[in-house]
């Protein structure tokens, strides 16, 4: 992509209703254009981080078995209806009448929509388990929406919904999202804690956010210091090993670890002191055993080995995709503006060309541009009739976590200059070394031992 061609409309000046750094920066780098409270439009750079971490999330739910499918935005308020949903929502859902007089709603999330699928085409244990997902955008008529896409109106989330015929099926399910949910988040280069949340008023189900460490997260988290060390890495798993799963989950849960809402002052007094930490973090997802719930209200049985009809145990379980972009900008970002990680950036690498018009410089940024495109990466080049201070200000405000730099001094001596966003660090060498590391750091053309 050639800038003078692409739709990036920076902003120069701070937006002054922006409070926090993700909102700001959202904004200066062009990425997002609010269309009204809590609802915005997608820009072009936004679009693609947002696919981005779509992406992601797509591939870590059908590595862990998980079918994705789509439902539509709009829902008939009887479903909700029957599961008694409809009145107990209150105002946070956006109700709608059709020009049949049909109530209808912009759905807030599926867990009724889904179960009247599941209960129209399947009746036996056999079919099970099964756990179907999407991604889709919801609604939610917050009474304060704010910090741009954290906590929107509209939204995009996936939400994905377990049915299992036993108990112990289901916790099978809730450990297959717990551990695709903390590798969707570990690629995307974020550390998300898995902490106690709270059921709510039933109680007894089991329940675990995903939190992301920052200070303006609005909700408040103590944990164990020994949970940072923790990785999943690149390590195969085998989301049907269910006792190498729940080892895993075991493993990340045991450290201490809750919001405001589960704490509890005596067992956290229980951990040396030198590893409690408090700080704020952003709720990034969530895992939920709900057992019966939806299943009783709504008729979704299954035949059992035996022949009787038993209601499905259910879960629902949510990454909120478009607040991940706000959360990672908030995890990676300096003064100058974003910084990827390399796991969403929108463009694999920048090329900054410092003299524009210059044959040599323009014929070597070509180049650049065709080599990385050939190796299937997605390089930005700034092509601008700009001073260099311009062009730097702008790769850096949008976050290429890598830059190549062209001039026409180092050309004469064949080199380029190849710029970390994150350590700032520079290195002069061959475009065909610069090449070969940018490919390197995107693991193409290496094969791992
Ligand atoms: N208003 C919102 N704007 C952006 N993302 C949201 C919003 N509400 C929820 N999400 C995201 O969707 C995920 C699943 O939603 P859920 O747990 O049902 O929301 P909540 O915790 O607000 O009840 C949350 O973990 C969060 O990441
Ligand atoms: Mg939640």
């Amino acid at each position: 992509m050639r800038l003078s061609r692409y739709f990036l409309p920076v902003m120069k000046e701070t937006p002054a209703d922006a409070q926090i750094a993700s909102h700001r920066l959202m904004l200066r780098a062009g990425m997002i254009k609010q269309a009204s409270a809590g609802i915005y439009s997608w820009l072009p750079l936004g679009y693609k981080v947002l696919k981005n971490i779509e992406r992601i999330v797509h591939e870590e739910q059908i590595a862990a078995g998980h079918i994705p499918m789509l439902m539509p935005t709009l829902q008939p308020a009887d479903l909700w209806r029957e599961s008694g949903r409809y009145d107990a929502y209150g105002p946070e859902m956006l109700r709608i009448r059709d020009r049949q007089d049909r109530d209808m709603l912009y759905g807030p999330t599926n867990e009724e929509m889904i179960t009247d699928i599941f209960r129209s085409h399947v009746s036996s244990y056999r079919d099970l388990p099964l756990t179907l997902y999407h991604i889709q955008w919801k609604f939610r008529d917050e009474v304060r929406p704010r910090f741009g896409v954290m906590r929107g109106r509209e939204f995009y989330m996936k939400d994905g919904y377990n049915f299992d015929l036993t108990y112990e099926d289901a916790m099978h399910a809730y450990d297959r999202h717990m551990v695709s949910y903390l590798r969707s988040y570990e690629r995307m280069g974020l550390r998300a804690i898995p902490m106690r949340a709270d059921s709510g008023p039933i109680g007894g189900e089991d329940t675990h956010e995903f939190l992301v460490l920052a200070d303006t997260g609005e909700s408040e988290v103590f944990y164990d210091s020994t949970i940072l060390d923790m990785k999943l890495g690149d390590r195969g798993i085998d989301y049907y090993d269910r006792a190498g799963l729940r080892n895993i989950c075991e493993t990340w849960t045991t450290p201490y670890a809750r919001t405001d809402e589960t704490h509890d002052q005596s067992l956290f007094e229980k951990i040396p002191e030198d590893r409690r930490r408090e700080s704020r973090g952003i709720e990034v997802g969530q895992i939920f055993y709900f057992g019966t719930k939806y299943s009783a209200a709504m008729g979704a049985t299954v035949a059992g080995p035996d022949g009787a009809k038993v209601p499905v145990h259910m879960g629902s379980h949510g990454i909120g995709v478009s607040r991940l972009v706000g959360a990672l900008i908030e995890a990676n970002h300096d003064e100058k503006g974003i910084i990827w990680p390399e796991g969403v950036t929108p463009f694999h690498v920048g090329i900054v060309n410092l003299r524009q018009g210059d044959g040599d410089c323009d014929a070597a940024c070509e180049r650049l541009l065709e080599a990385t495109t050939a190796l299937g990466l997605e390089p930005l080049y700034d092509d601008r009739n700009e001073r260099a201070g311009a062009k730097f200000a702008t790769m850096d405000l949008i976050g290429l976590p890598w830059r190549i730099t062209v001039g026409p001094r180092g050309l004469k001596e064949g080199k380029v200059e190849l710029t970390s966003r994150r350590t700032g660090e520079s290195e002069e060498m061959s475009p065909e070394a610069a090449i070969d590391r940018i490919a390197q750091i995107y693991g193409i053309g290496h094969t791992p031992e």
